[in-house]
């Protein structure tokens, strides 16, 4: 490997790929943010188009199967394109969704707006991760790829944050604050400020050298290895780059296809590794903690801001996870992660089968946990989120980042990424379902999955620490020849 040439230069090198991996991780930020914002602005929106629950439960969820889309068409664009490019796509569709969303007429514009914004966090959720992976030195490229996490962290931070803000300006999110408009459809304008910022960032950032010695653009990849890496003679890494592209030129979705299970095996591990992270129930905690934290007792004001706390609690943890991913490993975090989550999950299906059924106003009803089960499972929810919060969270868009070979990297991401949403959609719509036939029954099928997810990390995942893109293109090659 060509060393830098002193490391003073490499360090300062390094502060400029920090830079441009911050910058491309905005795109997270607003993956974050647009999840989460509808937590603050349903109940008002609900009340002002007058919606049933179904339709309601629509318009929360729809934006879902537009990110699965995004993500679906993110791959062949990013390598038709470039990577740049499919951010400032994305930027464009976050701008388009946040404002169209503040200002719906109606319940169908208001949907199809989101759908447009669920497009954007689609393709910034497969984007963030591979160039990131592709622009960084493999020492540090799993802190580098956590900073996704840490931005997505954030951003659903930042909305909780920002939906509370509004509300409390206006004295209610029905209220009108500035030019007539109703507090809720700020929450949605808002977004348009870190839209703005990400496109204004992803416009300075040099396009991925992986990409583009795959256009044959080799003096223009030569520049910015040169540039990010300080490096003078790269010729030796470009090379690496050719040999791991040379047998596919083509980069199609065709490419996924392996002999034996219909697609290659790394790319199942892609989908399954995506799968488990959603199975776990994680966005139940986020997207209904409302309903959980009042079940455990709480009234509405305190469950917010146990769901304030918690996305801090889920910022702090990401923190620990960069400490320790590139020296650890990926898979130690993992397996301690799945063993942690299946404890806590199964703790909390043990507390909910205490709880006592209570009927509501409107005919349904919910599970109420007393004393000693309540706050174990209050603790066991909490747990549970630092469990994943430190593993699974950062650590399966490290390694969605890092394990396919470079001729198949963004066509294997997009698949990988739209099963995720496609999971992340099944198991948030199907929990007020699971939460009527019992919330023991909801915690211990995700338990299961963690329990599950254990033994698919223990004999499938491949540990990737400070291994270079290329060494483990070339590995793939050796095991299917
Ligand atoms: C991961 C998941 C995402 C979830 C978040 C919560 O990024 O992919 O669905 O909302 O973690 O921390």
């Amino acid at each position: 490997m060509t060393q830098p040439q002193n490391p003073e230069t490499y360090n300062r090198m390094n502060i400029r790929i920090i830079g441009i991996c911050v910058a491309a991780a905005l795109g997270g930020f607003l993956f974050g943010f647009d999840t989460a914002v509808i937590n603050g602005a349903v109940d008002a929106m609900t009340e002002t188009f007058d919606l049933t629950p179904a339709l309601k439960g629509f318009a929360v969820s729809s934006a879902l199967l537009g990110c699965a889309t995004g993500a679906w068409f993110a791959g062949p664009l990013a390598n038709r394109l470039g990577r740049v490019p499919v951010m400032l796509i994305a930027a464009g569709l976050f701008l388009a969704s946040s404002i169209g969303s503040g200002l719906a007429f109606g319940v169908t514009d208001l949907i199809i707006w989101r759908v447009i914004g669920g497009l954007g966090v689609g393709a910034a959720s497969v984007i963030a991760p591979a160039y990131i992976a592709e622009v960084s030195p493999a020492r540090i490229r799993g802190r580098l790829a956590s900073l996704q996490q840490l931005a997505i962290v954030t951003g659903i931070f930042a909305a909780l944050l920002s939906d509370a803000f509004l509300a409390n300006v206006a004295g209610g999110s029905m209220e009108e604050l500035w030019f007539g408009q109703q507090a809720w459809r700020w929450m949605f304008i808002a977004e348009a400020i870190p839209a703005i910022v990400y496109g204004v960032a992803a416009m300075r950032l040099p396009e991925s050298p992986r990409f583009l010695v795959a256009k044959g653009r080799i003096a223009e990849a030569t520049k910015v290895l040169q540039v990010y890496t300080g490096v003078i003679d790269v010729r030796d890494r470009i090379a690496a780059i050719e040999r791991s592209l040379q047998a596919d030129h083509r980069m199609s979705l065709k490419d996924l296809r392996g002999s034996r299970y219909g697609l290659k095996p790394v790319v199942w591990v892609g989908i399954l590794l995506s799968v488990f992270q959603q199975f776990v129930g994680i966005n139940v905690i986020f997207y209904y903690s409302t309903t959980l934290w009042r079940s455990v007792g709480f009234d509405e004001g305190d469950a917010l801001t146990i769901t304030v706390i918690t996305s801090i609690t889920n910022i702090v943890v990401t923190i620990i996870a960069i400490a320790l991913v590139d020296r650890i490993g990926r898979r130690p975090l993992l397996l301690v992660g799945s063993a942690g989550m299946f404890l806590s999950l199964s703790t909390m299906a043990i507390a909910f089968s205490n709880a006592t059924l209570v009927v509501n106003v409107d005919g349904t009803t919910s599970a109420d946990l007393q004393g000693f089960w309540a706050t174990t499972a209050l603790i066991a929810a909490n747990a549970f989120v630092v469990f994943f919060g430190v593993s699974w969270g950062p650590v399966v868009w490290v390694l969605l980042g890092e394990i396919f070979p470079n001729f198949i990297r963004a066509g294997a991401l997009a698949v990988a990424a739209a099963a995720q949403w496609l999971a992340n959609f099944a198991i948030s719509t199907s929990f007020p379902t699971f939460s009527e036939i019992g919330l023991t029954f909801a915690y211990g099928f995700y338990a299961f999955f963690a329990l599950l997810s254990f033994l698919f990390v223990y004999t499938k995942v491949p540990e990737t620490k400070g291994r270079e893109l290329e060494d483990m293109t070339d590995d793939m090659r050796v095991k299917q020849a």
